[in-house]
């Protein structure tokens, strides 16, 4: 018979009466633990040995016992300190005991506590009496605490410790005690039979090399298997954040449904976040209390017929029965320059071919974008988040095509229970959230706003068709597929490291 080296040296150092742990055996052979447990497992996968399993309980000291262990336990210097005072013969003052045991903070209640529990002595109202006949020395915690300290092993069955001492020691936080297996080796009878008929070394190999080819070495050496069931450390290699990766999967789920990607400015004008939208201009969502100005010039180029148009429809309303806000509109104020709250900014950007050709029915279009709002921080409101902006320009477009696409798309993260609730927004009519399970709490968290472009959007921007459309929240849908309870769990300075290591795009 021919084994690799290894566990040629195993077989040879087992024995078939005596079960050898894994620790003697790597000792005898001068292997290491790992490739000894390794070649005993492939043994007994040939039926040449036995492997067995014992767990054992086995007790170190923490670093305040070792600290005692050198310094003694606090009772005892107070012990020491009291007969130095001459407590032997009189009560002594407490307090001067324990300037001489020279205690420090916690030590001392550690001391007074232990001090009468071991029969040393009393103390009572600020005197302290001792027991003369006490050795602090034959005191079986301190004993206890010396045999763990010389014993490296710590196997608990070994030292004579008695339970409840240990207990003891383990309660004050002294000896901390775990479990350990150990895994011992015996030779089988096949083992045995192997070895008296003599069994040769055959070079092992992890790697081909192309020397080993190139010789034809290769037909005579003994490949090393590799065990892919064993225990390997966690190696926590780079990732791409959850939520980016959500972000991805969002963009290749709307590509793959035939969307379009659009982008432009996170700075952008009022004129395209909030006018062309229908939004009045004394809307409290324009005021300095939810946006975030800019100190910055205003923006100068804005198709003038388009600002005329949309100035109209807020004025005086859009077609023959409409009707505007009556209230002030200011051309200033459209091209002052904030961080967009939306990316329905885009949007208004596209639908009117500012950023690009005139569009012809249908077409589908989306961003997934940072929106920015000054809002106050908590778990479900950050003050930049990624919003899904889409919309989709057709020909008699109805609410249930808009239910229609959200069940599709969520229905690709796994999500196929969102609802849906009667909303106003300036600028869609009629107009709808959702909301979406959370996986840990069972409450229905809102996930997005969309609705049907009004006229009063639609007609100043040159689109005469439907136009459905949406902003979803990043974040939010990040939170029903990873579960995170608190949108500060999945970035920030709360994120939990091993949360974003493992985290997964349900999908
Ligand atoms: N802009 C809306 C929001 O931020 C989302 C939305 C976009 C709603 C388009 C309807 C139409 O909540």
């Amino acid at each position: 018979m021919r084994l690799p080296e290894r566990q040629l040296a195993v077989l040879e150092a087992a024995s078939a009466t005596d079960e050898r742990t894994i620790d003697d055996l790597a000792a005898e052979t001068g292997l290491k633990p790992e490739t000894v447990t390794g070649a005993a497992f492939d043994l007994r996968d040939e039926g040449l040995v036995e492997v067995s399993e014992t767990t054992v309980d086995v007790a170190t000291l923490s670093d305040e016992g070792r600290e005692y262990l050198d310094a003694s336990l606090p009772e005892t210097r107070l012990f020491r300190a009291a007969i130095d005072a001459g407590a032997a013969d009189d009560p002594v003052s407490m307090g001067e005991v324990i300037g001489r045991a020279d205690l420090a903070g916690p030590e001392v209640d550690i001391a007074l506590a232990n001090f009468p529990r071991k029969g040393f002595g009393s103390v009572d109202s600020g005197e302290l009496t001792i027991d003369p006949s006490v050795d602090p020395d034959d005191d079986p915690e301190v004993m206890a605490l010396a045999a763990l300290g010389d014993d490296a092993n710590g196997d608990v069955a070994d030292i004579d410790v008695d339970d409840d001492v240990l207990d003891r020691l383990a309660s004050r936080g002294l000896v901390e005690i775990t479990e350990r297996t150990t895994r011992s080796v015996t030779l089988t009878d096949e083992g045995v039979t192997a070895l008296m008929e003599g069994v040769e070394a055959a070079e092992t190999v992890g790697q081909v090399t192309p020397e080993l080819i190139a010789s034809g070495e290769w037909r005579d050496v003994e490949f090393s298997e590799y065990d892919v069931t064993a225990d390997a450390p966690a190696v926590g290699g780079g990732r791409k954040h959850v939520l980016r990766r959500t972000a991805d999967r969002v963009k290749d789920v709307l590509v793959g449904m035939g969307f379009q990607e659009m982008e432009g400015p996170h700075a952008d004008s009022d004129f395209w976040i909030n006018d062309c939208l229908f939004m009045p201009q004394d809307h409290p969502a324009r005021t300095h209390w939810d946006r975030f100005a800019l100190d910055v010039p205003r923006m100068d180029d804005i198709p003038e017929q388009l600002i005329e148009r949309v100035e109209s429809a807020h004025r005086d309303g859009y077609g023959a029965d409409g009707d505007g806000y009556h209230s002030p509109w200011s051309e200033a104020f459209a091209r002052e320059v904030a961080l967009r709250g939306h990316t329905t900014s885009l949007s208004m950007r596209y639908l009117s071919g500012y950023a690009g050709a005139e569009l012809e029915p249908p077409q589908r279009y989306f961003s997934v974008e940072k929106v920015y709002r000054n809002d106050t921080l908590d778990p479900t409101h950050l003050l930049e988040f990624f919003q899904i902006e889409g919309w989709v320009m057709a020909e008699d477009l109805s609410v249930r095509d808009l239910m229609g696409t959200f069940e599709e798309f969520y229905r690709q993260f796994g999500i196929t229970d969102i609802r849906f609730k009667p909303h106003y927004n300036p600028y869609t009519e009629p107009s709808f959230e959702l909301f979406g399970k959370h996986p840990e709490t069972g409450e229905e968290i809102e996930i997005g706003n969309s609705g049907i472009f009004r006229e009063e959007v639609t007609g100043p921007l040159g689109v005469d068709c439907d136009v459905m459309a949406w902003g979803l929240a990043l974040e939010r849908l990040a939170m029903l597929t990873t579960g995170a309870e608190d949108i500060r769990d999945l970035h920030g300075t709360l994120a939990d490291i091993e949360f974003l290591r493992n985290a997964e795009v349900s999908y």
